[in-house]
């Protein structure tokens, strides 16, 4: 079986019947300067994981890599759609963010050579964020590099890390500190798969998915603005809408500045909050994308006081992020810690502090002129915001 050939971003061959309406799988190409790569999303996508192996040309052997818990959500699902490629080994690993280590590197890429994968092997990784950036680590450096397709099984890596090519590990010393860009052959991605998803870990993708509609597509922003219900009650349609209009997003993002040279950059908007918020509770408070929601509205916030975003503006944002839900609450009294570790975040230039602002909903930029004095104002008055957002904590 082969995968036809499709137009660039449109529909490809697969069409699959279910109940009254058909389903069609979107093909969505990501530029590369290590060779372009597509997207196959929608619902039913993942039933066509053997056609998109296959059609990647010949394999001596196909290897899935996942986590436990995954695999007993999906694994029978991930099985069944890999009839017909013949013995499929397994190596299964933690995913939790402790175990995103090298140590954990090390014990894939040995039961790869104990499996007998060569050069020529294909790696399937079946996951969230973590199962994938691991995974992509393994197969940039096993052998000096073997293909790779991710199969996402979180929304925050079907709508972010699966796509762009970043892989990597943490250390003691920080997260994400070792690790290369490594693009895979291709992305499988099924908003089916997100059923079993805790409520917490799907929401915390919404945010993401937020960002991107402030960032590059405002009629992204307005259909979430009007189907939020059916969003958070993953409606199969509304997220066969809104998953491949995130990946457009990121891919058009990547497709310029794979290496984060420049336009990456927009990609952070809220995240230099957010950074310092994770950072600053340890981790323990916030998921990230908790971390991202509260960090949009202290973005918003600091773009209206800097003159730089229009208040109405600013407020969708902020009631856009709230109907996700009610977010932990607010570091209050944290100014000093908060501002400090945003000096620290990796997108400080020479002592100048970067932020990632929206000029309109739709649109970003990265400005360096944003004075200390009204980043410490909207710190100062987050807990207030919060306070009025969602209550007292
Ligand atoms: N490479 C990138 O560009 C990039 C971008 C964003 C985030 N990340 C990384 O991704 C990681 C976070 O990823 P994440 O948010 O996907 O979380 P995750 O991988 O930690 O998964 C969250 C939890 O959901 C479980 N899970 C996954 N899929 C499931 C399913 N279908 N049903 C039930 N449970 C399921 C996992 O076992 C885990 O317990 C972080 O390490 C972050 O650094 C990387
Ligand atoms: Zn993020």
């Amino acid at each position: 079986m082969r995968a036809s050939k499709a137009p660039r971003g449109g529909s490809h061959g697969f069409r699959c019947q279910r109940g009254a309406h058909q389903m069609s799988i979107l093909e969505i190409r990501v530029a590369s300067k290590s060779g372009a790569y597509s997207v196959h999303a929608g619902s039913g996508a993942a039933k066509k994981t053997a056609a998109l192996a296959q059609a990647l040309g010949p394999a001596t052997g196909v290897y899935l890599l996942s986590s436990p818990r995954v695999w007993r959500h999906v694994g029978r699902r991930m099985e069944a759609s890999l009839r017909g490629v013949g013995r499929v080994p397994k190596v299964l690993f933690d995913d939790c963010e402790s175990s995103k280590h090298w140590r954990t590197a090390e014990r894939i890429c040995r039961a790869l050579v104990r499996a007998g994968a060569d050069r020529r092997a294909l790696l399937i990784a079946v996951g969230g964020g973590v199962v994938g950036d691991i995974s992509g680590f393994v197969a940039a450096s096993f052998l000096r590099g073997v293909r790779l397709i991710h199969v996402p099984t979180t929304l925050v890596a079907q709508v972010d890390s699966s796509i762009g090519g970043k892989t990597g590990v943490n250390l003691p010393e920080g997260k994400n500190l070792v690790g290369a860009f490594y693009p895979p052959k291709a992305v499988i991605t099924d908003p089916d798969l997100l059923a079993t998803l805790p409520e917490r870990e799907y929401r915390a993708g919404l945010y993401e998915v937020i960002k991107y509609g402030v960032i590059g597509d405002a009629a992204l922003f307005t259909y979430l603005e009007k189907n939020m219900d059916k969003v958070l009650a993953r409606n199969r349609q509304t997220l066969d809408y809104v998953i491949p209009r995130c990946i457009r997003a990121k891919a058009r993002v990547v497709g310029k500045d794979e290496r984060e040279s420049g336009l990456r950059e927009i990609l952070n908007f809220g995240h230099t909050f957010a950074h310092a918020l994770e950072s600053v509770s340890r981790y323990r408070r916030y998921s990230h994308g908790e971390a991202v929601g509260w960090g949009m509205i202290a973005a918003v916030s600091l773009g209206v006081l800097a003159g730089f975003t229009e208040e109405g503006d600013a407020r969708r944002v902020v009631e856009l992020v709230c109907r996700v839900g009610k977010l932990p609450s607010w570091l209050r009294g944290a100014e000093k810690e908060l501002f400090q570790e945003m000096f620290a975040d990796k997108k400080t230039r020479g002592g100048k502090l970067r932020f990632v602002l929206s000029p309109k909903i739709g649109r970003a930029e990265t400005r360096e002129d944003i004075p200390a004095a009204q980043v410490r104002c909207v710190l100062r008055h987050m807990g207030d915001t919060a306070a009025t957002l969602f209550g007292r904590p």
